[in-house]
């Protein structure tokens, strides 16, 4: 095996943050940007002599380059073994599932998650630790230090390699394992859930319409709900990753499905309509009628998981994220358990879930998942979603309206203002921060504010500390509003503005989630001063 150092020099923008290395395609391609920050990780990483390490991608452009970059690296940096998904495809949570499964070192993530592909989208580069987690603050710290200091990096001549057909390929000291995409993930999701019960749901003529978005669920929901659960053919749509996702945006929101939105809305709306994201971490659950909140879908799955056999015995505590919706909290509050609420970012719910503090974890930006991997996991919420539906055999409208009526109701919403000028966002939260003391008191309308902080965070766990994670204003009578920036953004910078406003009873059943939340929205605006801080009117994004 033939190795070359290449010399080379720090280059700029190389810090990741929560989610990995996120910049635009072009940026990936300029020389050595990708190998410099490859041969970083690797040189954060002491132990990779003899080890193995997952690596796959959600398919967008500038993947296949990517993995054939990775692969000679690892050879040439004394890795044993890679195993690459076929095609150089595995989701995120497949990839958390396989590293804990074949108890690797860990595993490289090529993805931009949500954001949009092709030759002018955006690329990813993340590194997930031994657990099958995405790395901790230390780790990617180092891996920053690596970046700043690197002189030279390390590449093998492997010849071209074949990553399309399943197998092994020896080469002097090292090996490449081509593994099936799917199998490994399927398999696991067979041990969580009562596949008989959901496939007896299918045949009793329950109709899904599943979107993948061109994306990397595709060939995974293809297996699984057409295959496996004998979904009618066509339940699966967009279901071949495209390198430009088939120009769509991967981010399952309402607004991006339209489409499958408009048709849950209709006369001719299946019972469910889901959805997931570039890489497969994220979900969206539409109801014949009834878009479900990732807030109130968490709350819905942590109140029925007990319905499947993984989660039988119950629920060991739950955790969210701070900005996400406090319905959670109630299912928590009523059934006895422990509720962590923890900072943006799935990574902060690893040393939980390794501790067994809690089962179910999940996030107002449609991530949820469970202890079964490390990562947030849209088919999991979908198939955990069917298992419940299969044994309550209800709506999912029937399903929320009851829930409400148990548990109150959490009304929600998040408005994004998006490239926005980053002078102007730090600015803006900066003014919020400075008068934390001061708005107790502030009246905006019936509005009263009881209390404003700026999130801290203490890790039970690790005793780590994690400070300034979203300004919180809190209102008299329980409403809420949180404003936080973006950590994943690539343009400008996003002000994210949480909505949350809470009713008791039954009254909230018909009620419109937008109109309950009117007045919070003029008192948020006003409280930040966001029109005259970022000459917006109105958010870009509303979720
Ligand atoms: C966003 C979401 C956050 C999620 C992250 C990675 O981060 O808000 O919940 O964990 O993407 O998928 P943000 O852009 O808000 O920092
Ligand atoms: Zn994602």
């Amino acid at each position: 095996m033939k190795i070359t150092s290449v010399e080379t020099r720090p280059l700029a923008g190389q810090k990741p943050g929560t989610s990995g290395l996120r910049k635009k395609v072009p940026q990936f391609q300029a020389p050595h940007y990708l190998e410099n920050f490859i041969q970083s990780i690797f040189n954060a990483l002491p132990d990779k002599t003899g080890a193995s390490l997952v690596l796959g991608g959600d398919g967008r452009y500038f993947n296949r380059e990517a993995i054939a970059i990775v692969v000679a690296m690892a050879a040439a940096n004394g890795f044993a073994r890679v195993i690459v998904g076929q095609g150089g495809i595995l989701s995120t949570p497949a990839a958390s599932h396989l590293i804990r499964q074949r108890k690797t070192l860990g595993g490289i993530i090529l993805s931009a998650s949500h954001n949009p592909g092709g030759p002018q989208g955006d690329f990813g580069v993340k590194f997930n630790a031994g657990n099958g987690g995405p790395a901790p603050e230390s780790l990617t710290d180092a891996i920053h230090a690596e970046t700043l200091r690197i002189s030279q990096y390390k590449i093998a001549d492997l010849g071209t390699l074949d990553i399309d057909h399943i197998g092994i390929t020896q080469f002097d000291g090292f090996t490449l394992e081509v593994t099936d995409s799917v199998e490994a993930y399927q398999a696991l999701m067979e041990t969580l859930f009562d596949m008989a019960a959901i496939r007896a749901l299918f045949a009793s003529g329950f109709r899904m319409r599943f979107d993948a978005l061109s994306a990397v669920t595709g060939p995974y929901a293809l297996r699984i709900f057409e295959g496996l659960l004998g979904a009618a053919p066509g339940t699966v749509v967009n279901g071949v990753p495209l390198p430009d996702f088939g120009g769509h945006h991967p981010d399952p929101n309402p607004v991006n499905c339209r489409d499958l939105y408009e048709l849950a809305m209709s006369e001719a709306a299946p019972d469910l309509c889901a959805a997931s994201d570039g890489d497969g971490d994220r979900n969206l659950i539409i109801g014949r009628g009834l878009f479900v909140t990732p807030s109130d879908s968490l709350a819905v799955l942590a109140a029925n998981a007990h319905l499947a056999p993984a989660y039988r015995a119950g629920l060991a505590g739950i955790a969210r994220s701070m900005p996400t919706s406090a319905a959670a909290d109630r299912v928590a509050q009523k059934r006895g358990l422990a509720l962590y609420e923890t900072p943006t970012g799935w990574k902060f719910f690893g040393n939980l879930l390794d501790a067994g503090k809690v089962t179910i974890c999940g996030e107002e930006s449609a991530g949820t998942g469970s202890n079964h991997v490390r990562e947030k996991d849209g088919l999991w919420a979908v198939l955990l979603w069917l298992n419940i539906l299969a044994v309550r055999r209800e709506s999912v409208k029937s399903i929320v309206g009851a829930h409400w009526r148990e548990f109150g109701r959490n009304y929600y919403a998040r408005h994004d203002y998006e490239e926005v000028d980053s002078a102007a966002a730090d600015r803006l939260m900066l003014g919020l921060r400075e008068r934390l003391g001061a708005l107790k008191g502030y009246r905006h309308g019936a509005l009263v504010v009881s209390s404003a902080d700026d999130f801290a965070y203490h890790d039970p766990v690790d005793g780590s500390s994690s400070a300034h994670q979203g300004v919180r204003i809190m209102f008299e009578g329980g409403a809420r509003v949180v404003y936080r920036l973006s950590g994943t953004g690539t343009a400008g910078a996003t002000l994210r503005v949480y909505l949350e406003h809470y009713e008791a009873g039954p009254a909230g059943l018909d009620a419109d989630n937008h109109a309950a939340l009117a007045p919070l929205v003029a008192a948020a605006q006003a409280i930040a001063d966001i029109t005259r801080l970022t000459g917006r009117a109105a958010p870009s994004v509303i979720t």
